[in-house]
């Protein structure tokens, strides 16, 4: 039995009368999905002020949501994207877990009453295509229903050990994915891994120096817990054309720990993190706008080799056809980052 459509299926919509799916994800910058809780009236009252510092803003409707306030979050989730002009920012919802009572209401009130607004919904504790499959055929027949004009796009999060098993399936599912996070803390119990945290290291996780003989201390190098899934999870995606995303990082009074985990995830291949505090906003824009000295020796690399091909030397090190292509990822990024920064496109040269 075929486990996909026929390359000729896999893009036809899954209701009639629902939008094209995509073929490419649009070009949109998305440092940080910030997180807001919908219910909470006075965040609400200051949407439009925080829309305008973020790339994206998410209305979360699961984890952190009390159960009795999961429907006063998907009503204050509907206001706030009816009422708000997000103009260049994104507006996504975290919708709660397929196997939950709020799921259903969640997508079929969401859809109908907003669905033109909406640019992506992110589900939680994906275990495998089905998942996708399922909520990508709801959403057809609900984008159909209300004659929704572009297809809503789902984000998984990575957050279960059968999920992270199952990612490169789940990136194949549709072309309705627009990319993953890891979510460090569900993931954490669903492998019994024994931390109590929200991302970010342990200090017993890492590597013991060799003893030197002279019975000198031993330095202990911390290490990163989510290197692993955070590879495993940037191949999967990029070889489908996704964008691979840190989640959060909760503890909101190390800021420097907070710029080192979504800094190793930037130099990874991801592409933005979670911010769930006002503090992580500014953060996440130093991490994943490239560097001024790298988009300026990048850009030098391309100058210097006009159709990317060939060797050449700039300042002692070597470049070539590879290097280029590395080079473009990053000049690519920083133009994306220069239309919505103009402070950063004068430091870039742009
Ligand atoms: C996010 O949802 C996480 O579980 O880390
Ligand atoms: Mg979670």
């Amino acid at each position: 039995m075929a486990e996909q459509r026929t390359p000729a299926k896999f893009y036809q919509p899954l209701a009639i009368g629902a939008p094209e799916p995509l073929r490419a994800l649009p070009v949109r910058l998305e440092r940080m999905i910030h997180f807001v809780p919908p219910h909470n009236e006075k965040i609400r009252s200051k949407i439009k002020d925080i829309a305008g510092q973020v790339d994206v803003v998410l209305g979360n409707l699961e984890d952190a949501i009390p159960a009795d306030q999961k429907g006063a979050a998907r009503k204050g989730f509907i206001a706030m994207a009816r009422d708000t002009d997000f103009g260049s920012t994104g507006l996504w919802t975290r919708i709660n877990c397929l196997n939950s009572p709020w799921m259903l209401d969640d997508v079929t009130e969401i859809v109908a009453a907003a669905g033109d607004k909406l640019d992506v919904i992110m589900l939680p504790k994906v275990e495998g295509p089905w998942d996708i499959h399922y909520l990508d055929q709801l959403l057809a027949q609900l984008e159909a229903k209300h004659a929704v004009k572009k297809p809503i796009l789902i984000h998984a999060i990575l957050e279960t050990a059968e999920g992270v098993n199952n990612v490169e399936a789940i990136a194949a599912a549709s072309p309705r994915m627009h990319g993953m996070s890891l979510g460090p803390a569900d993931l954490a119990a669903s492998r019994g891994m024994k931390t109590t945290r929200v991302g970010g290291g342990h200090p017993d996780y890492g590597v013991l120096a060799d003893p030197s003989g002279d019975g000198a201390p031993r330095p202990f190098f911390q290490q990163d817990l989510w290197h692993y899934t955070v590879g495993k999870m940037v191949d999967a995606c990029l070889a489908y054309g996704l964008k691979p995303f840190y989640g959060p990082f909760g503890d909101f009074s190390d800021a420097a720990a907070c710029e080192a985990q979504f800094r190793n995830a930037f130099l990874q291949g991801c592409l933005g993190a979670w911010s769930l505090h006002p503090s992580q906003i500014e953060i996440a824009k130093r991490v994943f706008s490239p560097d001024d000295k790298e988009v300026l020796f990048a850009k030098r690399i391309l100058e210097a080799m006009p159709d990317g091909t060939g060797a050449v030397m700039i300042d002692g090190k070597m470049q070539d056809d590879a290097t280029w292509k590395q080079a473009k990822v990053i000049v690519d990024l920083a133009k994306v980052v220069a239309e919505k920064d103009p402070e950063r496109a004068a430091a870039y040269g742009f």
